[in-house]
């Protein structure tokens, strides 16, 4: 199980300035096991950071964030960070990359026939013996999201995995990281900057705004997969989104204070 409750988190980090930088304040929102909960946000929001404690790589500096009913406590390797910027291993080839987290783990079960699959689902199976310095950072940032899939994780955080895709690559992408969800029914917090990356893959949308960052809705979307945003329903939250988002906006521009 992997039931998360993040309850009044805020966090604050020291300013350049020695000002105090509030990037998340009271933010509350519950995971249930399973979801794919898409965080969206604009650039400098609080989404990363967020995901950091989630992952038990920041400590909130006030509220608590539960797994479970217990609190985080560092990081865990049952939750897998895909990171904004890829980090590949620069000597290893990209499937020893890939099988890399399971080898530390004694997870060898078929290791290699998994490598070879989810290398072959992101399109890189001509690259298995490529180094990382041969790829592109779409192909890298690819290379990193077949490496946390093999892990087989209980729980993904994905950050901006998407965004230095073409806009063919990624719906392809996007719709092989749906059908493995539904297949193997891990929880997903994804997070993006993109509403209709948002609306098509979340199950849950938690819409981050303003300064400080606060949630601006919280959005549950029943429809059934594989999803377009041709559907009225979707544009209809579409709407709704953007209405919401620019209300968090409203005399309330990024500055620092
Ligand atoms: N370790 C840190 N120390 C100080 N300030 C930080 C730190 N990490 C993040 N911040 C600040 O927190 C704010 C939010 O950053 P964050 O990286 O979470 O945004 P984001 O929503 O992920 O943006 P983007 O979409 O550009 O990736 C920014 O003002 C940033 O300067
Ligand atoms: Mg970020």
């Amino acid at each position: 199980m992997n039931n998360i409750e993040i309850q009044n988190v805020s966090k604050v980090f020291p300013r350049f300035d020695a000002g105090r930088n509030i990037v998340l304040d009271d933010i509350s929102f519950s995971i249930k096991s399973g979801d794919f909960v898409t965080v969206l946000g604009e650039s400098g929001g609080g989404k990363t950071t967020l995901l950091n404690l989630i992952a038990g790589l920041e400590s909130p500096t006030s509220g608590e964030i539960l797994i479970d009913g217990k609190k985080i406590e560092g990081s865990h390797p049952s939750r897998s960070m895909l990171f904004q910027q890829p980090v590949l291993i620069p000597w290893l080839s990209v499937k020893d990359n890939v099988a890399y987290g399971c080898r530390l783990r004694g997870d060898l079960d078929r290791l290699d026939y998994r490598v070879h699959q989810f290398l072959e689902m992101m399109g890189l199976s001509c690259f298995e013996n490529a180094k990382p310095s041969s790829l592109s950072l779409g192909m890298a940032q690819r290379v990193c999201l077949a490496r946390a899939l093999v892990g087989r994780a209980e729980m993904l955080l994905l950050d901006e995995p998407f965004a230095s895709l073409d806009t063919f690559t990624q719906a392809h992408i996007q719709e092989e990281l749906i059908n493995i969800w539904l297949s193997e029914a891990f929880t997903a917090v994804f997070v993006t900057h993109d509403i209709d990356e948002a609306i098509l893959l979340g199950n849950k949308i938690i819409l981050l705004g303003g300064y400080p960052g606060r949630i601006w809705g919280v959005y549950d979307i029943a429809e059934p997969y594989p999803r377009n945003m041709d559907c009225e329903k979707l544009k209809s939250f579409r709407r709704e989104i953007l209405a919401n988002f620019k209300r968090a906006h409203v005399g309330n521009r990024r500055f620092l204070q």
